[in-house]
């Protein structure tokens, strides 16, 4: 199938530009001077055409944290495989890497293979995995260098939720060491568990149940605090660290001493901290459970802080953290006790979108809006130059983008399977028109037009960022 784009924008990370981009099967041929011989060519022998004049043609966004079908409190996150990749797809979202989970007593083989069985045959759009290591030991850590050889090469490692997920220092600096030996990249979950639980305990000890003593229980200092302690711990190790997740400007400012020393150290945050804050948290009843997440929604004076960052690219990268509850039948299960309320926000189908709010205010410029969605993610999860870039060889994971199509968020329209949005009645303009993955239309205006299950499990290389 030959397909032509033509009339649009190509926004690369570099900037925009005005070109045509020739597809041919699965990739990307070129890219060519609007009205050149190759376009007219082009257009003659092309299966199909799809007029972009007036928008931008962008590379598939790659969202780099999202948990579908993810297990956490005694129940599991409501967007499966099919689902989650489907509703990321409308959103401009061509790849996600999901975490595969190690639980406690168990080997990252096993939890790996559990994810490839979730997810195999059911995913719209390409995915990987990270892998979460639950339980640090002689063979975990040997393991990590086999999962680096069949393309799982970052690891996840939580200083929170002890006794489920939650690390020692002594454990982090030895899978930090094992990161440095064989090139993978630790991905970290920076906040004080230890000290939190007791915050926890004391809240409810007073009768403190209520949503918003979730966020009071999980100061930002703690978040500072633990990614001041993680920077260090690489900084012994000599392996570069990831932190997932930042919401609070005490934890950006560790990570930018970190990265002015030249240490290999990167951060992500997410819409959520970007557009909400703990004034959701606190929302009369029980409505602040839908914005229960960790780390919590922050004071909004964060917001400037982490625009500021992703300007520096002191936060490279924002990801969305998908992990979908629904409010009915889900996060229910934390009614009179904040601390049972399931950890986290639907999110997959908008990041795009609401970054691009970024480029409508000011906030960044349309080429950065393109690095932070896709083309460091591409980088730093080891899929550039397949993946993150419009150019010769690339995969055609192409998104054709209404800069000034206007849409509202809400339950009522997204396609994730869940009850509520977080972002219900906020009216934005942006949508992605038509997306492609790997040079087949998988969303043509409104319309899911894929074929289910046509999702590629993607053979991740090493982090292409360190310095
Ligand atoms: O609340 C959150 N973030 N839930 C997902 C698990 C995690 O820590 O990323
Ligand atoms: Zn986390
Ligand atoms: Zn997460």
């Amino acid at each position: 199938m030959k397909i032509l784009i033509s009339g649009g924008t190509v926004v690369n990370a570099v900037g925009p530009i005005a070109a045509d981009v020739l597809i041919d099967g699965e990739t990307i041929q070129g890219l060519c001077a609007p009205g050149s011989a190759t376009t007219t060519a082009w257009r003659e022998n092309a299966d199909r055409v799809i007029d972009a004049t007036g928008q931008l043609v962008i590379p598939g966004a790659i969202d780099g944290h999202t948990h579908m079908e993810m297990p956490f409190g005694g129940t599991q996150s409501a967007d499966t495989f099919e689902t989650g990749t489907r509703a990321a797809a409308f959103g401009g979202t061509t790849t996600i890497i999901d975490f595969a989970i190690q639980s406690k007593g168990t080997s990252l083989r096993e939890g790996l293979d559990q994810w490839h069985a979730k997810a195999q045959g059911n995913c719209a759009i390409d995915y990987g995995f990270h892998m979460i290591v639950s339980d640090v030991n002689e063979v975990s850590l040997k393991e990590m260098d086999v999962l680096i050889d069949e393309g799982v090469t970052s690891f996840k490692l939580f200083m929170a939720y002890p006794g489920v997920f939650y690390s020692t220092d002594g454990e982090i600096l030895q899978a930090m060491q094992r990161a440095s030996g064989n090139g993978g990249t630790i991905m970290m979950h920076a906040e004080n568990g230890i000290a939190i639980d007791v915050l926890v305990a004391q809240a409810l000890s007073r009768g403190e149940t209520d949503p918003r003593f979730h966020g009071a229980t999980r100061p930002s200092i703690l978040e500072g605090e633990a990614t001041h302690r993680a920077i260090q711990l690489a900084r012994v190790a000599g392996a570069p660290v990831y932190f997932v997740h930042l919401s609070a400007s005490e934890a950006l400012a560790e990570v930018v001493t970190a990265r002015d020393r030249g240490q290999n150290v990167f951060a992500e945050t997410c819409p959520q901290y970007l557009f909400l804050s703990d004034e959701d948290l606190a929302r009369d009843g029980f409505e602040g459970a839908k914005y229960v997440c960790s780390p919590p929604l922050r004071a909004r004076e964060h917001q400037a802080a982490l625009w500021r960052g992703l300007r520096t690219d002191d936060l490279s990268v924002v990801s969305t953290d998908h992990c979908p509850f629904c409010f009915k039948e889900q996060k229910e299960l934390g009614r009179g006790d904040f601390s049972k309320i399931p950890n986290g926000l639907p999110g997959v189908e908008h990041r795009v979108d609401l970054i691009y709010q970024g480029v409508v205010k000011g906030e960044i410029s349309l080429g950065r809006w393109v690095e932070i969605v896709a083309t460091t993610p591409a980088k730093m999860f080891g899929l550039y130059p397949t993946k993150g870039v419009i150019a010769p060889g690339a995969d055609a994971d192409v998104v054709v983008y209404d800069p000034n199509a206007r849409h509202t968020l809400s339950a009522a329209s997204h396609h994730m399977d869940v009850d509520y949005s977080v972002y219900e009645g906020l009216d934005v303009p942006g949508r992605a028109t038509t997306v492609l993955s790997r040079g087949a239309v998988v969303v043509d205006q409104d319309q899911y037009v894929g074929t289910p299950g046509a999702g590629r499990f993607l053979t991740r290389g090493l982090n292409g960022l360190l310095r």
